[in-house]
């Protein structure tokens, strides 16, 4: 096969390379196409266009591969801790046991926030949305941390960075929590484990003695892993790009949380158990009717679809395969999970979706979980945060590793052409 790609235009014929990944996907490299033939490319929403060449995850649409590191996620998600594959992320190889129990040791030693963090808290309204206050927080870091703000600094002052973010970010999604509710922060416990810690400090109490169920854990544990990497998505490219100007890893990092808010992105997750309970309660429960109106275009089925998978999310296959266990371990029954199952198997066989390609994506069982773990449904997204926290900060400074150029995108402008300045009394 070819490794070079020709383009006729106005009579003349130019040649490109085709760049080949690891797992043969190619690319046709354009970077001098503007200056070779005066065009440009347009692809809306990136649906072809490959914006770096990342050795971070693998994902295959077609066959629902996914992996980290080359490492298949069924295999990380069933036998891997969280904060060895946020090492296998950031670092590139899984730990030894050594550098792993010195790699915890090391998130244990920056738990906790500055006092003055808190504060902060104090001065959101009640029921101001939890993934507004992450993104808040993640920028405030940046100022009690000035001597990390500099991306061009040494390692050990950008590793020191990434180790405070990722110790910080569970005690500041648990005080969200908590201050949501109205309850006492609790402060982390050396003695924990990074998720058992986070799970403490999000559902322990002060007047009593916390005792870890092994089956919550476990299934944190799954999900963080889970939504750990996804490479080239809306939040990390946020993230890459933003870092790309040499903003600060905080700066970028609240940058990935903006985007990540959004119901086509990690929103959904929130807005999929809201429909789930709107079909329930508004809809009584009629999922016909229900897909009627998704194929009317009058609504789109949260939790379904997705711009790369294309036959299944292997996330949501785990998770599915997860859900009922975890839900009968717990004890928990849960009439919602039914209407999903329900809306799913309709899907599945429904010529409208099928030739459409639309699968439940991971968003569509999570919220379940989370809701039988005990969260709040504004805390969703912030649970997603967590978990891709270590893919955000891989892809950052993967990039600021790579020297890769500011980001930059053109355009076609199609505004009006150049027309004389009118006096205000000449206006229409
Ligand atoms: N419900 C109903 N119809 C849909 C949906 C949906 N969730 N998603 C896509 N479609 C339709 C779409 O209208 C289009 O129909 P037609 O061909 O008649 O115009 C067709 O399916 C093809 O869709 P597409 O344009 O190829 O989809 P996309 O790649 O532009 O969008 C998406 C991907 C994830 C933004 C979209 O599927 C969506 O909005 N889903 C719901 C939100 C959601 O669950 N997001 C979480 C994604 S997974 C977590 C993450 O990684 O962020």
């Amino acid at each position: 096969m070819s490794n070079k790609v020709t383009l006729q235009y106005a009579d003349k014929s130019y040649e490109f390379p085709v760049l080949t990944g690891t797992e043969n996907e190619s690319a046709i490299e354009i970077a001098k196409l503007r200056a070779q033939t005066g065009l440009i490319t347009f692809d809306e929403g990136f649906r072809n266009t490959g914006s770096t060449v990342s050795n971070i995850t693998f994902l295959d649409g077609e066959k629902g591969i996914l992996r980290y590191r080359g490492y298949d996620i069924d295999d990380l998600a069933n036998k891997a801790s969280f904060v060895e594959v946020a090492y296998l992320l950031i670092y590139g190889e899984l730990p030894t046991a050594a550098q792993l129990k010195a790699y915890e040791e090391e998130l244990t030693m920056h738990t906790l926030v500055h006092e003055n963090l808190k504060k902060v808290f104090d001065v959101f309204p009640s029921g101001s949305h939890p993934m507004g206050q992450l993104m808040t927080m993640m920028s405030c870091l940046s100022s009690f941390y000035p001597n990390s703000l500099n991306p061009n600094s040494n390692p050990d002052e950008t590793n020191l960075t990434i180790s405070r973010l990722l110790a910080k970010m569970p005690t500041i999604c648990a005080m969200i929590q908590k201050k949501g509710k109205g309850h006492p922060v609790l402060y982390p416990q050396n003695k924990y484990d990074y998720v058992t810690n986070f799970l403490y400090m999000t559902f322990g109490n002060v007047s009593e003695e916390f005792v870890a169920d092994p089956v919550v854990v476990d299934a944190m544990n799954k999900l963080l892993i889970l939504h750990a990497d996804h490479e080239q998505n809306c939040s990390t490219s946020t993230v890459r790009i933003v870092g790309s100007s040499h903003a600060n890893l905080y700066a970028s990092i609240a940058a990935g949380v903006a985007a990540l808010w959004g119901p086509r992105h990690g929103g959904a997750n929130q807005e999929v158990l809201e429909m789930l309970e709107g079909i329930r309660d508004n809809d009584n429960g009629d999922v016909k009717k229900v897909l009627q109106e998704v194929k009317d275009k009058k609504r789109l089925l949260m939790g379904f679809g997705h711009r790369v998978y294309r036959n299944f999310d292997p996330r949501a296959k785990i998770l599915k395969a997860s859900c009922d266990s975890i839900l009968s371990k717990l004890g928990k029954t849960d009439p919602l999970l039914n209407i999903a199952m329900e809306l799913e198997a309709a899907a599945l066989n429904d010529p409208y979706f099928v030739e459409r390609k639309l699968y439940p994506n991971v968003d569509f069982y999570s919220g379940i979980i989370y809701k039988a773990l005990g969260f709040p449904t504004q805390m969703f997204t912030v649970l997603f945060a967590l978990g891709r926290l270590p893919g955000w900060i891989a892809q950052w400074k993967e990039m600021r590793e790579h020297k890769e150029d500011i980001g930059r995108p053109r355009q076609v402008y199609n505004g009006p052409a150049q027309r004389s300045f009118p006096s205000i009394a000449d206006r229409k």
